[in-house]
């Protein structure tokens, strides 16, 4: 038997359920894992919440590491022992044993524990998204940052710095300013009491940015496209305060003919080919020190709840994981 962490009705963190699960055999194209840590991401509050819709009951979780266990007989590239992670759509991940296509893991590289590829695989791969797909990232590039303190956040502002970008980083408390200069900000917006968009501008000289990179959403979208240049991009990749209200296309056009896109990172790391590209770069990156691992906060399994009140009190820096 297993522990998972699953919801039977969506709502606030008292809905998560700690509960025992029988794990059964991999199919022929499946591994099953023993996790050993399991990565917190917003997403999973989002689930939880039902602001994206899932048939209940339905373990939270996108994704963890551990080591395999048993493989399917049609898997070929793992063996019992190996160690793997993985980022997922489907749920899953809060749990001390799952099972898993064997297409959605990676081999985790040696150098690189456990712990850090459960809070990382997925903020990593959806840093590559962002930076080296969405909005390529080059050394003259000057880009906004929200929340970057947070988990992707900070990836996207030491991922920027060392790839030559200036990086404007938003923080929504004074405690949080020291983390995202230390994270490459050359300069740091506290949100919270400053209007970001006057301060861009200050900063910029009126230049404003490339690009604005803003996981935030419903309280920052019409202030971060008044941070952008004409023909620069708004990056909207996640709703931490609520979803983005509809807003006139009108709104791109006076401000200079704007691009706005909002990116999901199972429509970029598409196949088995691409997932292995991007993880290999973020990964390849991470063993540079171009990026480094943010600090990762530990919680039991059991105590999923008290993660999910931590990260939506906006009290967290750098990660969260779960420790079965
Ligand atoms: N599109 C994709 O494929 C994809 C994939 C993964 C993650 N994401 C998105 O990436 C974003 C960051 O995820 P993460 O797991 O790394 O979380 P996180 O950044 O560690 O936590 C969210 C941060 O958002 C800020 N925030 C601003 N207003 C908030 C509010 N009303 N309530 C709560 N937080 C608020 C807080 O930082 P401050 O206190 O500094 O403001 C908070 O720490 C999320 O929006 C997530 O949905 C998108």
């Amino acid at each position: 038997m297993a522990h998972v962490v699953s919801i039977h009705a969506h709502g606030g963190p008292e809905v998560l359920k700690f509960e025992q699960r029988n794990v059964g055999d991999p199919g022929p194209k499946e591994l099953r894992i023993r996790q050993t840590r399991c990565g917190v991401n917003f997403i999973d509050t989002y689930f939880r919440s039902g602001l994206y819709p899932v048939t209940l009951p339905f373990i939270l979780g996108q994704e963890a590491a551990g080591e395999v266990l048993s493989v399917g007989t049609e898997v070929t590239g793992f063996q019992v022992g190996d160690r793997v992670s993985y980022s997922t759509m489907g749920g899953g991940g809060y749990a001390s044993e799952r099972v898993i296509a064997s297409d959605a893991a990676f081999k985790v590289p040696e150098w690189v524990s456990d712990e850090v590829a459960a809070a990382l695989t997925m903020k990593g791969l959806t840093a590559h998204m962002l930076l080296r797909q969405t909005f390529k990232v080059v050394p003259d590039t000057v880009m906004l940052v929200h929340a970057a303190a947070g988990g992707v956040g900070t990836l996207l502002s030491q991922w920027g710095s060392y790839l030559g970008a200036t990086v404007i980083g938003t923080v929504g408390s004074d405690d949080k300013v020291e983390v995202a200069l230390a994270n490459g900000c050359r300069h740091v917006i506290v949100y919270s009491r400053e209007s970001f968009a006057d301060r861009v501008k200050d900063i910029t000289k009126g230049e404003l940015c490339d690009v604005v990179y803003d996981g935030v959403g419903k309280t920052t979208a019409m202030g971060s496209l008044d941070c952008l240049r004409p023909r620069g991009m708004f990056v909207s990749y996640g709703n931490a305060s609520g979803p983005v209200e509809p807003f006139s296309m009108l709104e791109l056009a006076k401000r200079g003919s704007l691009f706005a896109t909002r990116p999901m990172m199972p429509h970029y790391a598409s196949t088995e080919a691409k997932r292995d590209a991007m993880a290999a770069e973020f990964f390849g990156a991470l063993k540079d020190g171009g990026v480094k691992a943010p600090p990762i906060k530990r919680f039991a399994l059991s105590d999923a709840a008290d993660a999910h009140r931590e990260l939506e009190s906006r009290r967290t820096a750098g990660c969260l994981v779960l420790v079965p």
